[in-house]
């Protein structure tokens, strides 16, 4: 609706400004920034709602009397009847649009490759590191919350204009991977993932499991874990071979994982790599008087001052921790690719570490360190508890989705509509992935929350699968359209045809599309593109359900409502891949 809204936001600086010269003279009118525009509650108060509390003020009178004294001037404004009409309601000055016009224009726009995006970042470059998981296992559930979350935000950022950059910093050296190795040395016999019939990070996965059963037999097994990580810092060609091995099998496994479920990324960063490049920058900070050197040799910073921790930097040896390769990794890609906001798509148990990373890139003296983001996540449970790594009892991630997707063809199964669907297979796939990724999307990032497989495959209610299938039944009846089959082609587009109450509520829906993008975007929350599909998918659902499209009689209202259905389709289908969930031809 921006165009009516530029228009209807001109009219009321229009008559803010007459007002303005008649109650208080000489004062200035209020400049457009002043002027906010919300939704009214209800569609019978109409289309945008100017709120004039603001204005009490300035204007010297009460809100209602100015809501009032503004319909009044604008009703005698020759340009404004083709916008529709104005009207005060309390402290509200309520704009009922011109629907004809307003239904053309959406339905138009709804039809471009394009619909939907913005220019609001536009010129931004945005970096979003997310994923980077530990080459020691496969990825668990908590990864696939961060994985859909990194995704989605990156793909709201560019249909919101951003230049954007996915990154996978892959944590593949230190203790961890050194631990899964041992386990290897000692009980892998030289086997392989092949050999084994697993898929290979799984194969990894399951030594790092062995070396914590290992360590009730073998107390000294940690130890040995050191020593190993020492030959790896030295270069020692067979504990490296092993390694690069290991990594491999781990690496290509989960990168199958990305790809099953429409995961990408821009750029890979290995740890082992970059883990070296923030020790200069810490040396630096030393020499200037920004870190200091601690009694034990280690090299410290002091934020005390603005709530943290003391926090160690480099440690007496001189190795880096954690924080070091953090630390010149965003310095380096900022080098490379000089980026306006780089966000990390990281747990919320890294909290701290990300406040202490900002504050020291800030101390550095890079100003670019204002614009680091933390987008941190909670906890995702299962019904049945708490997930865990070191047990083995995680919830992995592929068993997770092979799970859903046999729930998946079970339900079409037993609903008899294997025949429609066409691929069985590949479609409860794309139901599974619907299913998980919108349930993990639905809740605010920064919430813990429960998983349940269960309730996030119903096809009715509030889920992925609902809102597939709203997309599919557009679908069908687009296709049944192009068979020739109803009234349309007798008649055609007429968008005053639209102009009920029941239409425009779906054109209204339809047209918000653009807002909820600029929403999650500057929020950098898809939960709001979540909540905005349910609310399409329901609108639509229950517009259909009383409103005949294709059997209208009125041949003109059948190929309107048509073209209506087409744009409710569009605006699943982009919406959908912004929240990662496939769109069903047929379901
Ligand atoms: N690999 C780490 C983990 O699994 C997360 C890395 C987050 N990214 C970062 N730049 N520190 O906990």
């Amino acid at each position: 609706m921006t165009d009516a809204r530029t228009a209807w936001k001109g009219l009321v600086a229009k008559a803010l400004a007459e007002e303005m010269a008649e109650r208080v003279p000489g004062a200035a009118a209020p400049s457009s920034d002043e002027i906010v525009i919300e939704t009214p509650p209800d569609q019978a108060m109409g289309d945008l709602g100017f709120p004039m509390f603001a204005m009490a003020k300035r204007l010297r009178a009460a809100p209602p009397a100015i809501a009032q004294s503004l319909a009044a001037r604008i009703a005698a404004m020759p340009e404004a009847a083709a916008f529709g009409r104005a009207a005060a309601q309390g402290p509200y000055l309520n704009v009922h649009l011109a629907r004809a016009p307003e239904i053309e224009a959406i339905l138009d726009k709804a039809r471009a490759a394009t619909w939907g995006q913005t220019a609001g970042m536009a010129g931004r470059k945005v970096m979003v590191e997310f994923s980077s998981p530990n080459t020691n296992k496969p990825l668990h559930l908590g990864h696939l919350r961060n994985n859909v979350l990194g995704e989605s935000v990156a793909r709201i950022l560019g249909a919101a204009g951003a230049e954007v950059r996915k990154i996978n910093h892959i944590n593949d050296r230190g203790i961890h991977i050194c631990k899964s190795m041992l386990a290897y040395m000692k009980r892998g016999e030289g086997r392989t993932p092949e050999d084994e019939g697993l898929k290979s990070d799984h194969f990894v996965g399951k030594y790092y499991v062995l070396f914590n059963e290992l360590k009730a037999e073998n107390k000294d097994i940690e130890t040995e874990a050191q020593e190993l990580l020492l030959k790896w810092e030295a270069g020692d060609p067979s504990t490296r071979d092993l390694w690069k091995r290991m990594n491999e099998w781990a690496v290509g496994g989960i990168g199958k994982t990305y790809a099953r479920t429409g995961i990408s990324f821009d750029l890979y960063d290995f740890e082992s790599d970059t883990y070296e490049l923030g020790r200069r920058y810490v040396l630096e900070g030393l020499e200037k008087g920004i870190f200091f050197k601690a009694e034990d040799g280690s090299i410290q910073v002091n934020l005390e001052d603005v709530g943290l921790d003391t926090k160690v930097l480099l440690r007496k040896d001189g190795t880096s921790i954690y924080i070091t390769q953090d630390i010149g990794t965003a310095i380096d890609r900022h080098e490379s690719w000089p980026y306006d906001k780089l966000i990390y798509v990281v747990a919320s148990e890294q909290q701290y570490h990300f406040k202490v990373l900002f504050e020291v890139l800030r101390r550095l003296g890079f100003d670019w360190a204002r614009d680091l983001h933390h987008l941190s996540y909670g906890l995702v449970n299962l019904p049945s508890g708490r997930m865990k790594t070191r047990e083995g009892t995680v919830v992995d991630a592929d068993d997770l989705i092979d799970e859903l997707a046999k729930l998946a063809a079970a339900e079409i199964e037993a609903k008899g509509r294997e025949e429609s669907v066409g691929d069985l297979v590949s479609v409860s796939e794309k139901i599974a992935l619907g299913a998980l990724h919108y349930y993990l999307l639905q809740t605010a990032p920064t919430k813990d929350m429960l998983y349940d497989p269960e309730a996030s495959l119903s096809f009715a209610g509030d889920t992925g699968p609902y809102i597939q299938y709203m997309g599919a039944r557009a679908s069908s009846i687009i296709r049944k359209a192009a068979k020739g089959e109803g009234r349309h082609l007798e008649g055609s587009l007429r968008p005053s045809k639209l102009e009920s109450e029941a239409d425009w509520a779906l054109v209204r829906l339809v047209a918000a599309f653009p807002e909820a993008i600029e929403a999650a975007a500057s929020k950098l929350d898809p939960s709001i593109i979540a909540t905005y599909l349910h609310d399409l998918a329901q609108g639509f659902s229950t517009w259909y359900r009383d409103n005949p499209v294709l059997s209208n009689p009125d041949a003109d209202l059948a190929a309107s409502r048509l073209e209506l259905v087409r744009a409710v389709r569009s605006t699943l289908e982009a919406g959908a891949r912004l929240a990662c969930i496939p769109f069903l031809e047929a379901m």
